[in-house]
């Protein structure tokens, strides 16, 4: 069985979310996705709409999705990727090159972003009114 691993926050799913995970799931077998916790996003400088509880659970009932565990810091993915036994780590491409040093211990794959949407955008567009 071929395990697949991506990252994500997830706030606000959307159409590109939904692309991501199918195509994530198509590399392999079972695909598991870390999402963000709140306290990682702050960290990070990034505050979310949905807190973790509920972008998680949202994720969860992705069809393509087999299960979800918590990114709480920025190294654990070697370790996710041993004590998971993943095959395959894939991201969004606004991500690639960030991660080849994982290309050691399993297969690093970048997908192309949906285009037109984003978190961000959503955020921009709700707040300016122009949805
Ligand atoms: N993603 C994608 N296509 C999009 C938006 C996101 O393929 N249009 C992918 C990202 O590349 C990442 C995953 O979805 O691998 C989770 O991205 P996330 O950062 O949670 O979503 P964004 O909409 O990019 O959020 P933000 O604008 O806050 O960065």
């Amino acid at each position: 069985m071929k395990k697949v691993i991506t990252y994500g926050t997830f706030d606000l799913f959307h159409l590109g979310h939904l692309e991501i995970l199918r195509r994530a799931k198509a590399l392999g077998d079972y695909l598991v996705v870390a999402v963000s916790t709140d306290e990682f996003n702050s960290v990070k400088g990034k505050r979310c709409v949905y807190p973790y509880e509920h972008r998680s659970s949202i994720v969860q009932a992705i069809k393509y999705v087999d299960q979800v565990i918590a990114e709480d810091s920025w190294e654990q993915k070697r370790s996710d990727i041993i004590n998971h036994k993943i095959d395959i780590f894939t991201m969004g491409d606004d991500w690639t090159g960030k991660f080849d040093d994982l290309a050691d211990i399993c297969e690093v794959i970048y997908l192309d972003r949906t285009k037109g949407i984003s978190t961000t955008d959503l955020k921009a567009n709700i707040t300016n009114n122009s949805y």
